[in-house]
């Protein structure tokens, strides 16, 4: 090809022979010739990157297909997982975890909720029964987030009343914190609350997640948090009431322990994670700072210590060593703040009160002590047969030694009796008008 273009005579081996020929016969056109020698091989050339360049192309876009098709394999698998677990569960009424949570795996922050991202759209997007929101959505359902929809102020940000589109009242919480512990906490309580379900789990409704925004929309309760009516409300829950508290809360912790798997653990089992619905009763929030337990009863977990002072079981304070036994602790705290209206650490009490447990453990063996440290709210108004017979469980629940602590299983079939005689025997509460349907015992 080259002996053609260049003139010269053909000659075996042609290509090699053409070259030393051109350059031994016309050595001052060298240059000229050699400029034109590259001028015939450069399109050649052009054709070889263009061809190793088309390949590489189509080598990357066979590997991202690859890399998508498998995608798409493994969440069709997990897709079956959870179908099968539901239909596992489909006997009880309340649908119960039966995967392992992943929390690599929500959609919601690769598929993104942006500003209006989704405005006209007829269908309302949804993720694992739980809807998602756009941030102009929630932006409309608080009027812009005004201030007078402010409904409380926590740890990870702060509460809006909010009506949503169809008609619901939601408590929408816009987390505010940044960062990995406030990510972690929202795409555990998506992750959580889209697969666990009972009437004594607070309801997710849905969450709205884009590069900024991270909001969590739930069902609305309309008599707010157990701290308030306990500690803030001047007008005091009765006994009836209480023990129905008690009973729901010990419902939730139980799903939680004893129904899922693997175990989950609330890890912040407190007054204000527990909120009221119209009928005072009881529905467990707040499971941003969950942990999956160990598959195996009570099996331990290491991990960051994190919760509130004065619910932390000691085991796990000191030591970080996380069981179900920890929230079973919190549960005998918040049980004592029912029986004697103080709250966990109280500085402003004389000494040797401060600490609610370490003032109530001695006590509540003692029928006489336990007499004496009823909250003063109910005048009288409870039955003291009942009141020993909890703070029997409530000592047991808070006992320094986890092992010696029940499970929440034993606890809710102890209250079972205690919470059905008082809500046929007492009254009712002034409050438990407008009833709704509510859990039975
Ligand atoms: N679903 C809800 N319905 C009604 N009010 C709610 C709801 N969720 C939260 N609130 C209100 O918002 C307040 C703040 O809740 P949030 O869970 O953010 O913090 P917290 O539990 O009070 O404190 P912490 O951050 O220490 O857990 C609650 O105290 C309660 O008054
Ligand atoms: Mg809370």
């Amino acid at each position: 090809m080259e002996v053609n273009t260049t003139g010269a005579p053909a000659g075996p081996p042609p290509g090699l022979a053409a070259g030393n020929h051109t350059r031994k016969q016309h050595p001052p056109h060298f240059e000229n010739h050699d400029h034109h020698h590259h001028h015939e091989i450069f399109p050649s050339k052009s054709l070889l990157i263009i061809i190793i360049s088309s390949f590489s192309v189509v080598v990357l876009l066979a590997i991202f297909l690859i890399i998508l098709m498998l995608r798409r394999f493994k969440s069709a698998k997990t897709n079956n997982l959870y179908k099968e677990s539901n239909s596992i569960n489909n006997g009880s009424s309340r649908f119960i975890a039966q995967t392992t949570i992943n929390f690599n795996s929500s959609p919601e922050l690769r598929g993104g909720c942006l500003y209006g991202g989704h405005l006209g759209r007829t269908q309302p997007h949804r993720y694992r029964g739980v809807q998602v929101f756009t941030y102009k959505e929630l932006h409309v359902a608080t009027a812009g987030f005004s201030e007078a929809n402010v409904i409380g102020r926590g740890g990870f940000g702060l509460v809006y009343r909010g009506l949503l589109s169809d008609g619901t009242e939601a408590a929408i919480k816009m987390l505010h914190r940044a960062g990995k512990q406030g990510e972690r906490a929202f795409r555990i309580e998506v992750d959580l609350l889209s697969r666990l379900h009972s009437p004594h789990l607070v309801e997710l409704l849905g969450y709205c997640a884009d590069q900024h925004h991270r909001l969590l929309i739930f069902e609305y309760m309309p008599n707010g948090t157990l701290q308030h009516h306990l500690h803030n409300e001047h007008q005091p829950l009765d006994w009836g009431t209480r023990l129905t508290i008690a009973l729901d809360c010990a419902r939730a912790l139980e799903t939680l322990h004893e129904h899922a798997i693997p175990p989950v653990i609330h890890r912040d089992f407190k007054c204000t994670n527990v909120l009221l619905d119209q009928n005072f009763r009881a529905r467990v929030s707040d499971f941003g700072l969950a942990k999956l337990g160990s598959d195996k009863i009570n099996g331990q977990i290491s991990t960051r210590v994190l919760g509130t002072t004065g619910y932390l079981a000691p085991e796990y304070a000191s030591t970080g060593k996380l069981t179900t036994k920890s929230d079973v602790y919190s549960y005998g705290v918040v049980l004592l703040e029912l029986l004697t209206g103080r709250v966990p650490i109280d500085t402003k009490r004389p000494p040797g009160e401060h600490v609610l447990v370490s003032w109530a453990l001695p006590r509540l063996t003692n029928r006489e002590k336990v007499v004496e440290m009823v909250d003063p709210a109910l005048k009288g108004h409870y039955s003291k047969k009942d009141l020993i017979q909890i703070a029997a469980i409530a000592a047991m629940c808070v006992h320094p030694e986890a092992d010696y602590r029940p499970l929440m299983t034993d606890v809710v079939q102890s209250l079972i009796p205690l919470a059905r005689n008082s809500s046929v025997g007492s009254s009712g509460s002034s409050r438990l008008q407008n009833q709704r349907p509510s859990p039975k015992y």
